[in-house]
């Protein structure tokens, strides 16, 4: 054998060392988590939140999922669609995330979804709601640990038709999240013989709402259903209060409406009604354990946006388990993630094969600082997933 030949060969050896190594390092390292949440902006409080019970989670683990530490990079998508595919290619591909975790706003949310179905990224949503991402959009590469925004509209929609109202008007931001949660209610409210005589909106994250109470007020329904979140949702309420509305006509909305905003919104806010997938008082092991844990770690009561956080990390904990910590194994992950019935703080809750959370919608009542439970509004609650075909 020639020198050159065997010199070839050495450095051949060496380059393959290099390699398995190389991958060896990648699967035991840690993992990149990109969080894409908003940090500023009218839902900076939800973005917050969300990461507060992500990292709870990880914390519980001992810092580690799968056997693997976790390496947070943070986008602030400011709840900007406009900005949504440059701010996601930034975790994508500046940073070569292998996990990306967000967001709040549906506009957002469907951005990153398109994203990470082209990328092949692993994508789990703590949040927004847009039906389409776990309808026509779905993909196994894609979970949600929250809810679609059709699920606690509808189940407002079914007690409004109990409670016996025959005209409803609807009030929301005119994007995907308001007008889902809407088309929601309608349904559900028809179910009961009710319905909607008016669907009034505005742009997000606006919060002129003058003009719209005092079509309200004219047009006297049986109630008013109302999708806002965050900041716009305290200005709501508490505008909805100070025009006198909530003497006659009742309030309902999506949980969003009251929860995280409860301080902020004080006495406007009592008595209120609304649908979510969590309720504060829960009294189960579970759930108090989680309030007191969140609570030591941040000096803050925990609200919904929290506990999808740390779901968000449940889901994702237990594909890793399922393979060890190793990402190229993506069927059994996926599969895992998929599978799984999350432990949730909400109530055990399991995820339809279009990837989202099947579970119960409470009715709550706002009493002091605290959405407390009323009852099951709907059980086991399904989305249809309509255009879904995984
Ligand atoms: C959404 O855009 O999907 C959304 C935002 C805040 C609360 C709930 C849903």
């Amino acid at each position: 054998m020639s020198a050159t030949h065997t010199l070839a060969r050495t450095a051949t050896a060496a380059l393959l060392a290099c390699v398995a190594l190389g991958a060896n390092a990648q699967a035991t390292g840690p993992i990149k988590v990109g969080l894409m949440l908003p940090y500023s902006g009218t839902y900076a409080s939800l973005g917050n939140m969300i990461e507060s019970g992500f990292k709870l989670y990880v914390q519980e683990q001992g810092g580690k999922l799968g056997g693997r530490e976790i390496q947070y990079f943070k986008v602030d998508d400011e709840s900007e669609p406009s900005k949504a595919t440059d701010n996601v290619n930034k975790l994508i591909k500046r940073d070569q995330v292998e996990v990306l975790v967000g967001t709040v706003h549906s506009g957002v949310a469907l951005a990153m979804a398109k994203a990470a179905k082209d990328s092949k990224t692993l994508l789990i949503i703590p949040n927004a709601g847009a039906d389409a991402i776990t309808g026509a959009m779905c993909a196994p590469n894609i979970v949600r640990s929250s809810f679609s925004n059709w699920q606690p509209g509808y189940a407002m929609g079914v007690v409004a038709g109990q409670k016996g109202v025959k005209r409803a008007m609807t009030l929301t931001w005119n994007y995907a999240a308001g007008a889902e949660s809407v088309k929601g209610f309608t349904q559900g409210l028809e179910k009961g013989g009710g319905k909607v005589i008016k669907d009034l909106n505005l742009p997000f994250p606006n919060v002129e709402f003058q003009a719209l109470l005092t079509e309200i007020a004219a047009q006297k329904p049986d109630a008013v259903y109302s999708f806002f979140a965050g900041g716009g949702a305290v200005k709501f309420v508490k505008d909805y209060a100070a025009a006198g509305l909530n003497k006659t006509i009742p309030l309902y909305g999506p949980g969003f409406l009251t929860d995280g905003t409860l301080e902020a919104q004080g006495a406007a806010a009592q008595g209120m009604l609304t649908t979510l997938h969590y309720a504060d008082n829960l009294d189960t092991p579970r759930n108090n354990n989680f309030r007191k844990a969140f609570a030591i770690a941040y000096k803050a009561q925990a609200d919904v946006y929290a506990v999808q956080g740390y779901d968000a990390a449940q889901i994702l904990g237990a594909g890793l388990k399922a393979v060890n910590g190793d990402l190229t194994k993506r069927e059994a992950l996926t599969t895992a993630m998929h599978k799984t019935v999350v432990d949730s703080p909400r109530g055990k809750f399991s995820i339809s094969p279009a990837g989202n959370p099947v579970q119960d919608m409470y009715l709550r009542e706002v009493k002091g600082n605290n959405n407390e439970f009323r009852s099951i509004a709907v059980k086991a609650l399904a989305d249809p997933a309509t255009g879904c075909s995984m």
